[in-house]
């Protein structure tokens, strides 16, 4: 079925002007831009969009980089949205991304990875409410 993901593309790959390479491949992947902007978060907000992270040793590190620079956050739509994107965007770590995915590409580090993609159905509607009301979603 036609559903939802939510991807942010991350304070590295903005940095650097990989946004605009990085949204045509999503386009030409099939995906429809549902949702889109540019922001900022802070330390805190951060923190609370990684909440599940919390426990982990590189959260601090995480909301650190995640509110060092300005992200762009996107809800996209098509079939099989969340799963067909998380193969598109490619392994967490850069050297474990197979050829030909997002990460592959512009990932730096573990951390600074270019990009994110939600991994349910349910995190992304909770993931895309974050960061766009109801009336920004098209
Ligand atoms: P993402 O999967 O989008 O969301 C969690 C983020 O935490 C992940 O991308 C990385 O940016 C970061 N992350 C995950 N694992 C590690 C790790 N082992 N070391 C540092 N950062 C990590």
């Amino acid at each position: 079925a036609t559903n939802r993901t939510f991807t942010m593309i991350k304070p590295d790959a903005v940095a650097e002007g990989n946004s605009g390479a990085i949204i045509k491949i999503i386009e030409e992947a099939g995906f429809r831009i549902v949702a889109i902007k540019k922001t900022l978060l802070t330390p805190e907000r951060a923190g609370e969009f990684y909440a599940v992270h919390a426990e982990r040793p590189f959260y601090a590190d995480l909301c650190g980089y995640m509110s060092s620079g300005p992200i762009i956050p996107m809800i996209l739509e098509k079939e099989n949205a969340v799963a067909d994107f998380r193969a598109l965007i490619g392994a967490t770590d850069p050297s474990k991304a197979a050829e030909g995915t997002i990460r592959k590409q512009f990932a730096k580090s573990v951390q600074a990875n270019a990009i994110h993609g939600s991994d349910s159905d349910e995190n992304a509607a909770i993931e895309g409410f974050f960061f766009f009301a109801g009336v920004e979603q098209f």
